[in-house]
């Protein structure tokens, strides 16, 4: 099944923008030279595909745990997608994305005893989180790996001239360059996302597939999810409601959810613009955030990712004896009951005076996840376009750095 999108409660007309949608999307390789080389899956990862998956297959013969260092669009793709599916028969270990002395030290104490490969992945090697991290652990697989072995275990992904570069060349590293017509954030085809995804054991084919698939649909269909969904909340967006959740009854799209939330957030908060992007994973949080949802300000929108199948099957057995109170669950699936809570919180909440949009996928499998990632990267493209913002910068995210790096003395 492809991937759909249905609209309940408050709505307003999306016709006049999504036609706007598509000149947009067609206009971005003019508009924006220089960082929409990822708007063609197939392109994003010419000349490289057959590096990763045989650095990947490699990889897997003579190492049981991969650790990326990255943060932000660096590495949130690729965590999405191994977090939705669970790694195969190799350990990933995110790193460079945090400052703690504690994390790093935690994830120094996973990596004793176990054979180690890293993907170090920075555009200009200039962000603090993963060139510290980078050298810390470099320092450590050096302690225990000699030149030849650390020049198979380390790949470096940075932009072509910069001093990452520089230092594959000098160790012997290979180097799969950071696509340069891409911002970060947009680079979940490319090797940043596919190396970690093809190490964890994942199907890349499948998932490009998915990407390649969603991007025909864009093109060639006149009601596509992406067009709907970016027209669907700047409408909404133009009537006050200025803040979006992310929402599914799956825990293990939470990653996904994160990846969206830099996404949208970096693409669209600013110039004083922009929905604030949130996210919640239900039904948990229907016990901490369901109220304000149900009751708070009517200013937020809601989009669901729902899963038809979602793979699993667990029926609640039988038990009169124990006069528990759950007797009307006997013999149901747990499948039937999330989605029970899901049809029911979107009936709630949309007759509450919360618009939702629901996206539905067949099955949690690289093929669903490839449909997701293009679809909401070109609904992010237009999105911030209708919006009247430039999705691709993200100047904002230095002033931090500047007074960061005075206090640090750089
Ligand atoms: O979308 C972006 O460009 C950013 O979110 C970057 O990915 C993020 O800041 C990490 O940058 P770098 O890869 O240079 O460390």
């Amino acid at each position: 099944m492809q991937m759909k999108m249905e609209c309940f409660g408050p709505q307003a007309d999306t016709a006049a923008l999504e036609k706007q949608c598509r000149a947009l999307y067609a206009g971005l390789p003019v508009r924006y030279d220089g960082v929409t080389g990822w708007l063609d899956c197939m392109t994003a990862t010419e000349g490289y595909l057959d590096a990763v998956k045989e650095k990947a297959k490699e990889w897997r013969e003579i190492a049981d745990t991969l650790v990326v260092v990255g943060v932000g669009g660096s590495n949130q793709a690729a965590r999405g997608v191994i977090d939705a599916l669970g790694a195969r028969g190799m350990d990933v270990v995110w790193a460079g994305n945090t400052l703690s002395a504690y994390e790093l030290q935690r994830t120094l104490e996973r990596l004793e005893g176990r054979s180690v490969v890293m993907h170090v992945i920075a555009k200009n090697f200039e962000t603090l989180e993963p060139g510290s991290h980078y050298r810390v652990l470099r320092r450590y697989m050096e302690q225990r790996y000699d030149e030849k072995e650390m020049a198979r275990r380390v790949v470096l992904t940075g932009t072509v001239g910069s001093r990452l570069h520089e230092m594959a060349k000098e160790r012997g590293h290979l180097f799969l360059p950071f696509p340069v017509p891409s911002g970060g954030r947009y680079t979940a085809f490319t090797v940043v996302g596919l190396l970690p995804i093809a190490a964890a054991g994942l199907d890349v084919d499948a998932y490009l597939r998915g990407g390649m698939d969603m991007q025909r649909r864009i093109l060639e269909e006149e009601n596509n999810p992406a067009f709907a969904y970016a027209a669907w909340r700047n409408a909404l967006g133009s009537a006050g409601f200025d803040t979006e959740m992310l929402v599914s009854f799956e825990p293990r799209f939470e990653r996904l959810a994160r990846w969206w939330r830099q996404l949208f957030g970096e693409s669209e908060g600013k110039d004083g613009k922009g929905i604030f992007p949130a996210y919640s994973i239900y039904s948990e949080d229907l016990h901490s955030i369901g109220q304000y949802v149900q009751a708070g300000p009517r200013r937020m929108l809601e989009t669901f990712i729902c899963v038809r199948n979602d793979g699993g099957c667990v029926p609640v057995p039988e038990d009169k004896a124990a006069r528990d109170g759950f007797d009307y669950l006997d013999g149901r699936d747990f499948t039937f009951i999330n989605d029970a809570a899901q049809r029911a919180t979107i009936a709630a909440h949309s007759e509450g005076g919360v618009p939702c949009a629901v996206l539905t996928v067949e099955r949690v499998d690289e093929y669903a996840m490839g449909q997701l990632y293009y679809m909401f990267m070109a609904a992010c493209a237009v999105s911030g376009q209708l919006l009247g913002v430039n999705p691709f910068d993200q100047e904002g995210v230095e002033a931090y750095k500047r007074s960061m790096f005075a206090i640090l003395g750089k």
